[in-house]
């Protein structure tokens, strides 16, 4: 049975870009509810933490760098089936292959650089989200 939450990110150049207004905007016309809402920045060590499931991959420092490098917004999202509704609506990872119209083909400029984060699964989701917000945050 799936849930119906998920979290993501505003990456920091999407953010940088002045995009962060226009990627909100088109996640509520999606159909998704912002359950949670925060303007932050992680430090690397909250950054590795983090993407802890990848640290074994070769892009791991490159992406701890980078999603430290500046602010983000971050929000756990609430539709049916969340998870895979939101990875389908940002489209693919790489920028390049994602879906015309998507919030990664739109606003993505590499596969590091590619506007949003998005949970892979809904035990994830709930980590993440938990990562992020108090229960006071959460509406
Ligand atoms: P995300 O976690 O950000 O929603 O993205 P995803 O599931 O589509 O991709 P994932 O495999 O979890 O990778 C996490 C992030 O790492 C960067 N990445 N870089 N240089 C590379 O080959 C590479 N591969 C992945 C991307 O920023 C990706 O979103
Ligand atoms: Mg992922």
């Amino acid at each position: 049975m799936s849930g119906n939450i998920t979290f993501t990110m505003v990456k920091p150049t999407a953010v940088a870009n002045g995009d962060m207004g226009n990627i909100i905007a088109k996640i509520i016309e999606g159909g998704f509810k912002v359950k949670a809402l925060k303007y932050t920045r992680l430090s690397k060590a909250e950054a590795q933490t983090f993407y802890a499931v990848h640290k074994e991959r070769p892009f791991y420092d490159g992406l701890t760098d980078f999603m430290s490098s500046g602010p983000i917004i971050a929000a756990v999202l609430e539709k049916d089936g969340a998870v895979a509704a939101y990875r389908d609506f940002i489209g693919a990872t790489n920028p390049a292959d994602a879906r015309e119209g998507s919030i990664r083909k739109l606003y993505g400029t590499s596969i590091e650089a590619n506007a949003v984060h998005g949970s892979d699964s809904d035990e994830n989701a709930l980590i993440e989200a938990k990562f992020f917000f108090a229960d006071r945050e959460w509406f």
